[in-house]
């Protein structure tokens, strides 16, 4: 099957073309340094037969943290525990990307101590403003990226992929509906990609030309005057003029009710691939791989999506909380579904800072009622 076969992305090689979407972890210690049960937690996965695992998102900076217990890159000291882990990722025979991100709008403010910066100015879910960000402020945030991803590259990661997806900063300022600015930064699709774009130049320049630079963006932010198909292709056709090596399409914010980037539900073989539709648009005008995530629970679906050239890698993120070891299964021929239900009952475990795990097979042995049901949300 094509989906067994090898296959790259910029210099890295992948054993297959399933790659583990980034999840939050959120088993980093208290000042966001990686810990042993992270890297345990990398290497399973690495053993469990991804052809490439994303990180969950590492904050680049101490006010765009988003959650208890995120990975931090900021600054030397992250260094050490970061290169044990990528160095055991190897050795277990898996390659590794780090995904580097400002919460944006979403950052944990009791967190972080200071206002969340966006856009615009606006009332946050929790009753705070955030603050419209400065050319100072974007100028800082070019540089914060910069210099996580110089670390990234140093910590033996084998690429860096930047989130702008989900409405986390960078995809605040492509959608319109967070991004009404009046300066460079703001209006056109030209202007609102322009931030992105600054970040992904800074990024090349610090980490050299053969670092593959990946990018997480949305098709569609599910909002009102939100982000239109047109507006993305516009940003994902500058991002591969500007030497990227691939595009992952998602989708939503928290914001977006039913059409979060992790959909809840359980998912029928014919709805899998949320942005199918928009992959096949992306698909007509980029050249860079396209890896698709989104729903994805069947093997012969994901076969079917790779013959049918709609994206050329699958990647998923529930489905590996519950069976780090799915590609392996599959492969082997244990069986050709995930046993994900996609009920989201493994963000809790993360918001009460106990570290990612699926809920649901925990209660399914335990038979023990627990936490309450998840808020939402879409990292
Ligand atoms: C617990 C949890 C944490 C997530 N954390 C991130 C993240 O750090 N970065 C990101 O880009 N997406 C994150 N996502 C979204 C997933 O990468 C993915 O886009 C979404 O779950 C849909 O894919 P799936 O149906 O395979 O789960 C997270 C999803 C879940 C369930
Ligand atoms: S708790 Fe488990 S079954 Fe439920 S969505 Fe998360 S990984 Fe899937």
């Amino acid at each position: 099957m094509k989906v067994f076969e090898p296959a790259t992305i910029g210099s890295i090689t992948l054993s297959n073309h399933f790659i583990r979407s980034a999840t939050a972890e959120g088993l980093a210690n208290r000042q966001g340094f990686c810990s042993m049960p992270m890297s345990a937690f990398m290497v399973k996965l690495a053993k469990g037969g991804a052809g490439l695992i994303i990180t969950g998102h590492i904050a680049v900076s101490s006010e765009g943290r988003a959650g208890e217990r995120q990975l931090c890159i900021w600054n030397d000291h992250h260094l050490p525990a970061l290169m044990d882990m990528t160095r055991q990722v190897h050795e277990a025979g898996g390659k590794i990307v780090a995904q580097i991100s400002h919460a944006g709008i979403f950052a944990n403010t009791s967190l972080t101590g200071e206002a969340a910066m966006g856009p615009m100015v606006r009332r946050l879910s929790d009753a705070t403003i955030c603050r419209e960000m400065t050319s100072i402020d974007i100028r800082n945030t070019v540089k914060a990226f910069a210099n996580s991803s110089r670390l990234v590259k140093e910590a033996g990661f084998d690429g860096v992929q930047i989130h702008a997806a989900h409405g986390y900063l960078l995809s605040s300022f492509l959608s319109p509906h967070y991004n009404t600015r009046h300066d460079e930064y703001g209006g056109t699709a030209e202007n609102r990609s322009r931030f992105l774009l600054e970040v992904v130049q800074a990024v090349r320049a610090s980490t050299g030309s053969n670092f593959p630079v990946l990018v997480k963006m949305n098709a569609n932010d599910f909002l009102a005057n939100g982000m239109g198909i047109d507006d993305m292709i516009y940003a994902a056709t500058a991002l591969e003029t500007s030497g990227i090596s691939a595009i992952e399409l998602s989708g939503g914010t928290r914001e977006s009710d039913g059409m979060i980037p992790a959909r809840p539900g359980s998912i029928k073989p014919e709805n899998e691939g949320y942005y199918k539709e928009e992959a096949r648009y992306f698909k007509e005008k980029i050249g860079i791989p396209l890896i698709l995530v989104g729903g994805f629970r069947t093997l012969s679906v994901a076969e079917q999506f790779l013959q049918d050239g709609i994206c050329d890698f699958i990647a998923m993120a529930r489905p590996f909380i519950c069976e780090p070891d799915l590609i392996m299964r599959w492969k082997n021929r244990e069986q050709n579904y995930s046993s994900c239900n996609s009920d989201n009952l493994c963000y809790l475990p993360v918001q009460a800072g106990k570290g990612l795990y699926c809920l649901t097979q925990v209660r399914k042995k335990n038979q023990a009622p627990g936490l309450n049901r998840p808020t939402l949300s879409g990292h």
